[in-house]
């Protein structure tokens, strides 16, 4: 077998005419969508559009909800959501490990917090953590089951914004050395553009907009304006030239 190869070649993600319903309204409406292995995707759309219902469906963790279509995924699937999610009666260390067996779990779980920047905290509680150490813990949580596929809800939504680039740079960062798929649902075009190598936007149960991110020669403003407008929204600055593209 290559599995180098296979992985290359293999959507990590493959969806076709995915339909989720909720009391008989429907939220995704015979979406088609290919995450190639290794690919990092920012998806937009406005609150209520069916973004969590889509990460659910990927994630397999949606469980009664009325549906239909077909759906590959890799088999190691990790998901950060907006709050970390650890358990308060645990230190950051096992909270890391939660789940993981095998004798070198322990070594790998350190590893995984110092690549966070969280070394030295193993036995910290979640209560001594700020909102960006807890969402570190939580990024380490993930990263330590070596996921082909990282789905990642508004991981940072509740951030504040300095705290907040910190962690864009920590997640593309760990997506450089690792390689995960990744699938990253914000509502910030911003962070999308400065993250992400391809914006999608999720509209009317389908995926409107795919947008490639072209890091050499692609213009910040231009990808934000084509997206402000996809999402509905006319902004006069929309066209200005934004920030550099990942400096
Ligand atoms: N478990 C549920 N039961 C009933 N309605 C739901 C449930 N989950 C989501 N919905 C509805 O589906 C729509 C899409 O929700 P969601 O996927 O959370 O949107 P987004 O993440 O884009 O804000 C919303 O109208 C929401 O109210
Ligand atoms: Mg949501």
């Amino acid at each position: 077998m290559a599995p180098h190869t296979q992985q290359l070649t293999r959507p990590a993600v493959r969806l076709r005419g995915l339909t989720r319903s909720f009391e008989g309204r429907t939220v995704l409406d015979g979406l088609d969508l290919d995450l190639p292995a290794g690919q990092f995707t920012a998806l937009l759309g406005h609150s209520g559009s069916g973004k969590s219902t889509l990460l659910r469906a990927i994630a397999g963790i949606d469980h009664g909800v009325a549906g239909s279509g077909t759906l590959t995924a890799p088999e190691r699937v990790s998901v950060v959501f907006q709050d970390s999610r650890l358990l308060p009666w645990r230190r950051v260390l096992p909270n890391v490990l939660l789940g993981l067996d095998g004798k070198d779990a322990e070594e790998r779980g350190r590893a995984a917090l110092a690549e966070v920047g969280l070394a030295g905290r193993e036995r910290a509680w979640p209560s001594e953590l700020s909102g960006g150490e807890a969402q570190r813990a939580a990024l380490a949580r993930s990263l330590v089951r070596e996921p082909e596929l990282l789905l990642a809800d508004e991981p940072f939504g509740a951030l504040d914004a300095l705290t907040r680039i910190k962690m864009h740079g920590l997640l593309r960062q760990l997506w450089e050395r690792h390689r995960p798929s990744v699938l990253l649902v914000t509502h910030d075009v911003d962070e999308a553009i400065v993250l992400a190598d391809r914006v999608l936007v999720l509209s009317r149960g389908r995926i409107e907009v795919d947008l490639a991110v072209e890091r050499e020669g692609g213009s910040h403003g231009e990808y934000r304006a084509r997206l402000l407008h996809a999402l509905g929204v006319t902004d006069a600055g929309a066209a200005a030239p934004g920030p550099p593209l990942r400096p």
